[in-house]
């Protein structure tokens, strides 16, 4: 996702310093190539070498270095920023930026660079609500600063509040927020994910393998992209996307309902869950015992809600474009292309599930992707937020414009 991206990483002095590690890693994970400029008081926590260790670069820590100055160091690290990120960032650095106060290297490659800067500040709460600190975050804010807030909790300093530096994962959300283009900006996107449980009795169910990881890696890519983004989950162990609305369920029927209430306000749907085909005719209200050798379950067809959104179309009006996914283990192409006719859709990413990196529960896939104008395209290994990114890229394109 950060493949040939240069972001500078400045940390300041704060206990929350040991989370900037972590963002660090993810950013390096996803092929950032990170520069880190360290704040004398931030090297009082943790010793550059850490960070000079996981971004594999050189770490920064004075303006005044006679071999970083000799291509003059601070503007040459501000001019090839994509993005700077400053976390954490104290109630002085956000002060001193604000004040146009540039005495340390940190401070100089900020007011040096054409980069978006991204602050996620950590403060005490009294110096966070202070309204000096106020002031200075809302003039950068006008100035078009971006500002991960941070979150409320008990803080080192023992006060209860405010203050608490944002977790890792979600600055890191915001700064591939920060690099990617919205083009999907005023459009809203409907996806589902994970899987169904169909109950059996107050303890059973019938459900599959699904984690809910490629749903959930598309409604990051459209929220990142501008779109408001309704994401309707089955039951997963996964946290919930910034800035995306979660609707929760359990059954294909819940799933259903969900949809279909709000498929007439969305631009796009994308079907990633994977909804379970039947359920139980009959729900048994006590669980069921064990008496005889073998039972029988009868079970019936659930609705196909790709299927339904697909007819919305039959009447001429206007309806969203539509993506669904073909789980498959045999004959990929022609079963998905099926699909993609019979439940009138846009677009069908085919995956095959029964190999072991692609499809249920991995961090990878392999797709096949077919357009309702013949067209096809093949997606290779590569991880599924890379899958979800193409998936979005192709959906924006054929977009009618608003
Ligand atoms: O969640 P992960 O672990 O990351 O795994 C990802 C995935 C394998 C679940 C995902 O990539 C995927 O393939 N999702 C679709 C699973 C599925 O149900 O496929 P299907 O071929 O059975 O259904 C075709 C389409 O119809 C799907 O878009 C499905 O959501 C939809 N459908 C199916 C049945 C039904 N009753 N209603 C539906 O809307």
């Amino acid at each position: 996702m950060l493949k040939n991206k240069n972001i500078i990483l400045g940390v300041c002095g704060g206990i929350a310093v040991y989370k900037s590690v972590e963002l660090l890693r993810l950013l390096t994970k996803a092929g950032a190539s990170v520069h880190v400029i360290m704040t004398r008081a931030a090297q009082e926590f943790v010793t550059p070498l850490t960070f000079q260790t996981l971004s594999s670069n050189p770490v920064h820590t004075d303006l005044f270095n006679l071999i970083a100055e000799r291509e003059i160091g601070h503007i040459s690290l501000a001019d090839r920023a994509d993005l700077f990120i400053i976390a954490p960032a104290t109630a002085n650095v956000i002060g001193k930026i604000a004040a146009g106060i540039a005495d340390d290297m940190l401070t100089t490659t900020v007011m040096a660079t054409k980069a978006p800067v991204l602050i996620s500040p950590a403060m005490n709460v009294n110096m966070f609500t202070n309204p000096i600190y106020q002031e200075s975050e809302q003039k950068l804010r006008r100035l078009g600063y971006l500002f991960e807030a941070p979150v409320s909790g008990s803080l080192a300093c023992g006060w209860e509040g405010e203050g608490k530096l944002a977790s890792p994962e979600t600055i890191f959300e915001s700064s591939v927020a920060a690099l990617t283009a919205k083009d999907l900006s005023g459009k809203t996107v409907l996806i589902t994910a994970g899987p169904t449980r169909e109950e059996i009795d107050p303890v059973r169910y019938i459900s599959n393998h699904s984690s809910g990881k490629m749903g959930y890696a598309l409604a990051r890519a459209a929220r990142r992209r501008g779109a408001q983004v309704t994401l309707v989950s089955g039951p997963t162990a996964l946290a919930k996307p910034d800035g995306v609305r979660v609707v929760n369920i359990t059954s294909a029927a819940e799933m259903q309902s969900e949809v279909m209430t709000r498929a007439a306000e969305c631009d796009i749907i994308i079907k990633a869950a994977a909804v379970a085909d039947y359920r139980p005719l009959a729900r048994n209200s006590t669980k069921i015992k064990k008496k005889t050798d073998s039972i029988t379950l009868e079970l019936v067809k659930n609705p196909d809600i790709l299927a339904g959104l697909g007819a919305m179309s039959g009447d001429g009006s206007p309806r969203p474009f539509l993506i669904g996914f073909a789980a498959e283990t045999d004959s990929l192409a022609i079963n998905a292309q099926k699909k993609l006719n019979e439940k009138h859709l846009d677009m069908i990413v085919a995956n095959d599930v029964s190999q072991t990196d692609a499809g249920f529960n991995v961090e990878t896939n392999r797709a096949l992707l077919f357009f309702k104008d013949g067209s096809s395209r093949e997606c290779g290994l590569m991880t599924k937020d890379e899958l979800a990114g193409i998936i979005l890229d192709n959906a924006a394109s054929r977009l009618k414009p608003c």
